[in-house]
């Protein structure tokens, strides 16, 4: 089978790394890719959003089935073009992408269908909008309807801050659009985790849960960013609760989407709150999360691209669960200078080489690229998040270390990265511990 995945990310080296595995692969395309995917497949200078471009592709190199890693894409209608014109595509079509790409789709439909979430109203007008934030009580999380690329939410602790933001999202049209509408919701408070499911709105099988961790600095401090690392499992969720989130969360959003015509085929992430008041939706999203695929898919033991195959041909019914081995795996970010503002690119990346041969490690590259420095080929920094160092150990303790360990050897000009990923797993397994 050709198979095609498009995206340059960490999570799309990981489903690259994950697909190249697979008993039913012939030969492995990516688009665009990255300096470490194209170890792994052959990269093709295509845009993840290009849509004509890709379509034409897959034409002529007779292509059976493609895998799509960004939300951009689904957005576009990637799945709906690729399937009118007779293509095999992994992805919600643009419908039931609205799940990620509308936040007041998604914040209406879990009201509809008694999903837990946060309580909020939705504004059209900015001076509506401001004097609702007079009405209120501080924390307040504001966000964009449409996608921002990540950078669509603010936690607000102070009533002119909260007021500057609607301003700017909905009359300065920093994020365009995607600041027609906003949300204005309470802030929950908790731990975080990430649910992904496989499903083709018949059946649902569950991926392993997994944390990130979103702030740059470490103790969960300084600005948002795309995820600065992850590990899975997590203790957050444990057995009951992982059924509960299925039960009132999973089961409830695609049934809801059913009952409004729309089928769901892909994988779908719910970002969870655990709150006192037990779990709450915070996002879904429509694709793998990034970095929680490059800390979950080291530990599966099911052929991926079968999986998602019968995603596609809505065989799903055929799995009851996944396999996975019983190791911990974490994976920290190491991010380039400026990182999650403005950032350096073009830096020489050292250690590769020797972290390549080390046991039950893995690098996942995002924003790379190999470039002749000096003469000579180089791998360099190209982007904001550029490598998922990723590592395997019998318990969380053992991933941690071992995965530092490789962190240790890696090294360009201004790098940076969080040196507590995973501790909160250690923190929350004693504190089980204690109260049994
Ligand atoms: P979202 O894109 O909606 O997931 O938001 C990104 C991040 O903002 C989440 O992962 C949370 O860390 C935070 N966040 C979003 N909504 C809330 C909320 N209602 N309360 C507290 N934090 C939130
Ligand atoms: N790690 C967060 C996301 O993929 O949206």
């Amino acid at each position: 089978m050709r198979v095609l995945v498009i995206g340059s990310g960490g999570r799309e080296h990981a489903l690259v790394w994950k697909i190249r595995q697979s008993r039913l692969l012939d030969k492995l395309f990516c688009a665009p890719g990255n300096a470490g995917i194209a170890k792994d497949a052959e990269c093709i200078d295509i845009q993840a959003d290009d849509i004509p471009h890709l379509l034409e592709f897959v034409k002529k190199e007779k292509i059976d089935f493609t895998v799509v890693g960004p939300e951009a894409p689904l957005d576009k209608g990637i799945v709906d073009e690729f399937t009118k014109s007779g293509f095999k595509i992994f992805g919600p079509t643009k419908e039931a992408a609205r799940l990620e790409s509308s936040k007041v789709f998604a914040k209406e439909l879990m009201q509809e269908f008694g999903v837990p979430t946060a309580d909020f109203r939705v504004f059209d007008d900015a001076d509506k909008a401001i004097d609702y934030i007079d009405t209120r009580t501080l924390p307040l999380v504001i966000k964009a309807d449409g996608l921002a690329a990540g950078k669509g939410v603010s936690v607000i602790n102070d009533k002119d801050k909260a007021k500057d933001t609607i301003h700017s999202l909905m009359k300065d049209k920093i994020f365009g659009h995607a600041g027609n509408r906003v949300v204005i919701e309470d802030c929950l408070v908790g731990e975080e985790a990430s649910i992904l499911v496989f499903t083709d709105s018949r059946q649902v099988v569950p991926l392993a849960s997994s944390q990130d961790h979103k702030r740059v600095f470490d103790n969960d401090q300084g600005p948002n960013t795309g995820g600065m690392g992850a590990y899975s499992p997590t203790p957050v969720v444990t057995q009951t609760l992982f059924n509960e989130i299925l039960e009132k969360i999973i089961f409830r959003i695609i049934n809801g989407l059913v009952k409004k015509g729309i089928i769901y085929k892909g994988v779908l992430y719910a970002g969870i709150m655990i709150t006192k008041d037990g779990p709450k939706v915070l996002e879904f999203n429509v694709r793998f999360g990034d970095p929680e695929t490059q800390a979950i898919l080291p530990r599966l033991e099911t052929d991926l691209l079968e999986v998602m195959l019968a995603v596609a041909n809505e065989k799903l019914i055929r799995y009851k669960a996944l396999k996975w081995n019983n190791s911990s795996c974490v994976c920290v970010v190491i991010a380039s200078g400026g990182y999650p503002g403005d950032y350096e690119k073009g830096k020489v990346i050292r250690g590769l080489d020797e972290v390549a041969k080390m046991k039950d490690i893995v690098i996942f590259h995002a924003g790379t690229k190999k470039q002749i420095v000096e003469g000579k080929s180089q791998i360099v920094s190209n982007g904001g998040r550029v490598l998922g160092v990723t590592g395997l150990g019998n318990n969380i303790q053992e991933a941690i270390e071992r995965t530092y360990q490789a962190v240790d050897k890696i090294h360009f000009a201004g790098m940076h990265y969080r040196r507590d990923i995973g501790y909160k797993a250690l923190k929350i397994t004693a504190e089980q511990k204690g109260r049994q």
